[in-house]
């Protein structure tokens, strides 16, 4: 009986040997551990033989069923391997194909250039506040120093928003200029006070390439006991030269701007002619760069500073325009309305 089983498991052996598809491994595995197997089988006639056979036989059989499974279990393991070592070399894979690329947003210009300008501010210790977009002519106009009958305050020039909040607050208006907020931050925090406003400005008005009805200002305050031009001058000079990374200067004319007392416009160096004279400053080596001035002293008090106390200066300049400069836009209308072909170049 020894023998016999003995040679069945020499057989079942070299079966297994010459399997060469995981199909006939399983076939194999059936045939002689299955249910009906030959092993199964000649377990179930172990009773029928001689008692003294039966150890040995019995010993045979375990030690037979455990090679073979052992057997299978390293052929299965290796027909694998070849199978996915043979799929591998079937694949016509190009790893060097370029992935799938998925569209990934980028910060929009003005974003971009208004941060870089609070850090700027941010490092000559300037807070950065916001304003709300809707205000009422209080903060817009009045607070300012811009009086009822100022044609500012026509249609022409301001969104006035119907609002049921009117009697307390007077009417409404989509804010023409980041100015109120100087009034806001002189309420909330009072004197000495150094902060810019960033923020987003409406003016009703026909678009062209350089108007829109939408833009972005950035307003500055400085309060304090001791307070003069020069420093406005030193600020502005230090804060376009980091900007643009390059010497830039200043120059002030006199200007007008009912918050202000005197009031100036500032002038930066042509960056495009280093001062020469060119198309774009035309020919006068200087471009436009902001409105400014000394705070009116009503307006501080309509801030709730004495100003027999504290005095300071206050500047705003357009946001959009000096991204148009520092990127060379050459149409206000590109920079609000979203379109990818030219937010893509940035
Ligand atoms: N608010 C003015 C404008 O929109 C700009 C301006 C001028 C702001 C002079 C100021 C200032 O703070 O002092 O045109």
């Amino acid at each position: 009986m020894k023998e016999l089983i003995e040679k069945l498991i020499q057989e079942a052996k070299e079966e297994i040997a010459r399997a060469s598809t995981l199909a006939q491994l399983e076939e194999l595995r059936v045939k002689y551990l299955g249910r009906k197997g030959s092993f199964t089988t000649i377990m179930q006639g172990l009773k029928d033989i001689p008692n003294e056979e039966k150890p040995a036989a019995g010993q045979a059989l375990n030690h037979g069923k455990k090679s073979l499974e052992s057997d299978l279990e390293t052929k299965q393991h290796n027909l694998e391997q070849e199978e996915l070592e043979k799929q591998l070399n079937d694949d016509t894979f190009d790893i060097t194909r370029p992935g799938i690329t998925f569209p990934v947003g980028h910060i929009h210009p003005l974003s971009r250039v208004q941060k870089e300008v609070e850090e700027i501010f941010g490092q000559m210790g300037f807070a950065v506040m916001d304003g709300p977009e809707i205000e009422s002519e209080h903060y817009n106009f009045e607070a300012l120093n811009v009086p009822k009958d100022h044609p500012a305050r026509d249609m022409q020039d301001t969104f006035f928003v119907s609002s049921k909040h009117h009697e307390q607050h007077g009417r409404m208006v989509l804010r023409t200029q980041t100015s109120p907020t100087q009034i806001r931050s002189m309420e909330k925090y009072g004197a000495p006070l150094r902060a810019i406003m960033p923020g987003r400005v409406f003016r009703y008005e026909a678009t062209d390439a350089s108007h829109d009805s939408t833009f972005y200002q950035v307003e500055g305050l400085l309060i304090d006991k001791d307070v003069s031009l020069a420093n406005l001058k030193g600020v502005m000079t230090e804060f376009l030269t980091r900007l643009f990374k390059r010497e830039t200067k200043v120059r002030f004319r006199p200007g007008y701007f009912p918050f202000v007392e005197p009031g100036i416009e500032l002038d930066m160096w042509c960056l495009l002619c280093n001062g020469k004279g060119c198309r774009v400053c035309k020919q006068t080596g200087w471009m436009e760069f902001m409105g400014a001035g000394m705070v009116h002293r009503n307006v501080l008090k309509a801030g709730g500073i004495d100003p027999d106390i504290y005095k300071g200066w206050a500047f705003g300049f357009g946001l959009t325009r000096l991204v148009m400069m520092k990127y060379g836009i050459d149409d206000i209308r590109h920079l609000m309305n979203g379109d990818l072909r030219f937010l893509e170049q940035f």
